[in-house]
């Protein structure tokens, strides 16, 4: 079949304003967006920059909007879009643009790094033979938070971090920030709670669930920030 895609092109170093680019490519149904535009490098058009690595869902690198929707390009079949229409491709939102569909990520990990308190992870002291031993239920806890693969999808479609609040600290550093929160191996939890609570975090989100609904390895992330919410009360605002 035919595929035709609609590319976002910018390239801050010489263009004013960004602009798209058409492109048609042939392709099976069950190719991916990622594989279209490996075509269009390829075949057609050496210039285009996006990010890719794995092919697999597991880097987290190629995040892009793709018909509007934040998701990896890897994981999106053609066969999943309108045969007659464009699919639309362009650069995560919220971020700096790059080039192309390459946009600077870097204040993404600051975001998730500043989810740590200053001392840093510290352990509950180890009992009997020296392993700080969790229960099943205990590990279950945070089980969903070490899927996350960073890929940014969560963040780019968060209303928040979009337009009502930038410095929103956003999903996925409070996915980070409840992966360490409820692991009963740490005892500092509060310090990291506290960070939480601070303008801008965990307190910051409304829930429009968007987060969730974009998330690549399908984290339960708007209930996990919640949970962090509802920490946060308890621990640190408990009613009298
Ligand atoms: S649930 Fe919270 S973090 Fe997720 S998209 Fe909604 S406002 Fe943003
Ligand atoms: S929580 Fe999901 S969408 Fe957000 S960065 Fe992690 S894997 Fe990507
Ligand atoms: S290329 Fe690695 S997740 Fe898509």
């Amino acid at each position: 079949m035919q595929v035709k895609l609609k590319v976002f092109r910018f390239n801050p170093q010489t263009n004013k304003q960004p602009h798209y680019e058409y492109f048609t490519v042939e392709a099976k149904p069950t190719e991916r967006v990622l594989d279209c535009l490996n075509k269009i490098r390829w075949e057609q058009d050496g210039s285009l920059a996006y990010r890719m690595s794995c092919g697999h869902g597991i880097c987290g690198s190629d995040g892009m909007t793709i018909n509007n929707v934040s998701a990896l390009a890897c994981q999106k079949l053609v066969q999943n879009y309108e045969a007659s229409k464009e699919i639309v491709v362009e650069p995560l939102s919220v971020f700096p643009i790059v080039k192309d569909l390459v946009v600077d990520l870097e204040p993404f990990f600051e975001r998730e790094k500043s989810v740590h308190p200053s001392a840093g992870i510290v352990l509950t002291e180890a009992e009997g033979y020296g392993e700080n031993l969790q229960t099943p239920d205990q590990r279950a806890q945070f089980d969903d938070d070490i899927k996350c693969i960073m890929c940014a999808c969560c963040v780019s479609a968060c209303p928040i971090s979009q337009k009502e609040d930038p410095a929103y600290v956003g999903p996925a550093a409070i996915v980070r920030a409840h992966r360490y929160i409820f692991d009963s191996r740490i005892k500092n939890e509060l310090e990291r709670l506290a960070i939480m609570d601070k303008p801008h975090g965990a307190r910051t989100c409304k829930g429009y669930f968007k987060c969730t609904q974009v998330c690549p390895k399908g984290i339960q992330i708007t209930k996990h920030i919640f949970e962090v919410k509802r920490r946060i009360l308890d621990e640190l605002h408990p009613k009298q």
